[in-house]
């Protein structure tokens, strides 16, 4: 049995439906249902459980993570460790990712905040882009799943491209840059900063004034990664000193984003809901259908959650 909580019960009959599709064997159960036996729960497809939750399922064999960062996961003390901790990273997660990473791009770019004011207040701003986006240098934090992906569709769209990862990386077109001793050069040679780390401690408060300091004057920054990483004020400070140039931020510490936060009306911000890359209920049934019948087999999961790195 799978016991489901990602989407709200609103979610669960489709959920049911795609699992009888990709795995028609599987009885899918709302985690919370009255009626649920625990012993029964094999696997768990969860965005943020109830703390101990997960803890309180004797016969669990495997958990899914909703979504490619399952920090909402092992945020819960009781998390029972030996279970291993599947990401949600099905090829629809990186493409749209990629789509959104080149959108952000070309949306910094183009000015799209700008045009989207002048839209709203009716006013003819016509103006010449100063550069094409291929002479912009794009620098990814987070050479993963996502970050990889992204690359890959940067690249195609001309535009140059360097990441930073702990460890170094081979991508055809892409300038690899490893470990902190090699962020301070990354940083300086980053036009546009893009940020897709994973929540770590290591992580945490990064996208702040000393970090901005080190980009050149007029950097653009997407961040897609997690709000705990980004200081608010600080990306404020250096769009209005100029230091940034624009911002595209998908990810918050307080999602919702509050109403009454200065984010939503600064005009060098493009603030979008958390939506750079989720894909359909249909794909992540399809991936957790497909990890659980080779799980059966005796192969191994994919994409498993390290505890000692922290990602
Ligand atoms: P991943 O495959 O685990 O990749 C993480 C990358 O970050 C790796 O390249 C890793 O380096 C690098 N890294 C981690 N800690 C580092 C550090 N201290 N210094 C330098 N590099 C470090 O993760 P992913 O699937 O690409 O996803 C990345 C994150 O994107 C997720 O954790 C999530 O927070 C975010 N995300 C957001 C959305 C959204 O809709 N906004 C959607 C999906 C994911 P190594 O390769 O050397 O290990
Ligand atoms: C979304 O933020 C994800 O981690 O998949």
């Amino acid at each position: 049995m799978l016991a489901v909580q990602s989407g709200g019960l609103e979610s669960l009959p489709e959920w049911q439906a795609c699992f009888a599709e990709y795995a028609p064997g599987l009885e899918v159960r709302w985690w919370d249902d009255p009626e649920l036996i625990r012993e029964r729960v094999e696997f768990a497809l969860v965005w943020n459980p109830k703390p101990g939750w997960l803890a309180s399922l004797p016969r669990l064999q495997a958990i899914f993570g909703a979504g490619a960062g399952v920090d909402s996961i092992t945020a819960d003390p009781h998390l029972p460790r030996m279970v291993p901790l599947v990401r949600c990273v099905p090829p629809e997660g990186t493409q749209r990712m990629g789509e959104f990473i080149c959108w952000a791009v070309l949306s910094l770019a183009r000015q799209a905040r700008r045009m989207t004011l002048a839209q709203t207040d009716r006013r003819w701003d016509w103006f010449e882009p100063p550069f094409t986006a291929n002479e912009r240098r794009v620098g990814i934090m987070g050479l993963g799943a996502m970050g990889q992906r992204a690359a890959e569709m940067l690249v195609g769209l001309g535009i140059p491209v360097m990441g930073w990862s702990r460890t170094r990386k081979s991508i055809p077109g892409v300038e690899s840059y490893a470990g902190d001793a090699e962020r301070d050069a990354f940083l300086a040679r980053c036009d546009v900063l893009v940020c897709l780390l994973p929540a770590t401690e290591e992580t945490r408060g990064v996208l702040a004034a000393p970090l901005f300091a080190r980009l050149p004057r007029g950097a653009g920054l997407v961040q897609v990664g997690r709000g705990q990483q980004q200081v608010l004020p600080d990306i404020l400070a250096a769009l209005d000193s100029g230091q940034l140039s624009g911002a595209v931020i998908d990810v918050f510490d307080a999602e919702p984003l509050p109403a009454e936060d200065p984010v939503w009306v600064h005009p060098g911000v493009i603030v979008t809901p958390h939506v750079a890359s989720l894909p359909s209920r249909r794909e992540r049934a399809r991936y957790v259908a497909a990890a659980i019948e080779a799980f059966g087999r005796g192969e191994a999961l994919p994409n498993l959650y390290d505890h000692a790195r922290g990602y």
